[in-house]
């Protein structure tokens, strides 16, 4: 059985991590989305919100599942028993960090590889926070987010 673990923020969702995860959900036999309780951090979403909305998000996946964690990533995945984490990769912008998460997390943890897939080209400029930048001036958000987040992020926003 291979796993793979898909992590993030996910703050929220979009369709460029969807677009990664349907992928995935192709190549491997079950892929777990890591979503990342980063108490450093504070999101516009709680850690229940970005829970609960990937997982309308995929409920037609049936191998796909979205669980929380906190501390280390490669912790995570040996606990998952998983030794392969997916990444989306951008642009040459994304890579530099990209390399170094992927590089640190092979040191530590020699027997979980990182894959990159390349995103599909209509959501290289995407990301979450673009996404929060639209949703404050109102911009039809259709189509850089699922559905089920549209109104949620209209509320928070408000
Ligand atoms: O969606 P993001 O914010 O780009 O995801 C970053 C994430 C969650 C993959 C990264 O911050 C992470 O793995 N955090 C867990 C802590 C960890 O393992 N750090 C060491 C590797 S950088």
């Amino acid at each position: 059985m291979r796993v793979a673990i898909y992590p993030g923020s996910f703050d929220p969702v979009t369709l460029g991590h969807f677009d990664i995860i349907k992928r995935s959900a192709a190549m491997f036999d079950h892929v777990i989305i890591g979503v990342l309780n980063n108490t450093a951090k504070t999101p516009l979403f709680s850690l229940e919100e970005r829970v609960n909305m990937l997982r309308d998000t995929v409920l037609d996946l049936d191998n796909v599942s979205v669980e929380s964690f906190q501390g280390l990533l490669v912790d995570f995945a040996r606990i998952k028993k998983s030794n392969t984490i997916i990444r989306g990769l951008r642009a040459l912008t994304d890579f530099d960090l990209e390399m170094q998460m992927a590089q640190s997390n092979r040191t530590v943890a020699p027997d979980i590889d990182t894959v990159f897939l390349s995103t599909s080209v209509q959501y290289s400029y995407l990301s979450s926070s673009i996404v929060k930048e639209y949703a404050r001036y109102n911009v039809d958000l259709r189509e850089f987010v699922p559905e089920c987040v549209i109104s949620k992020l209209m509320d928070k926003i408000k």
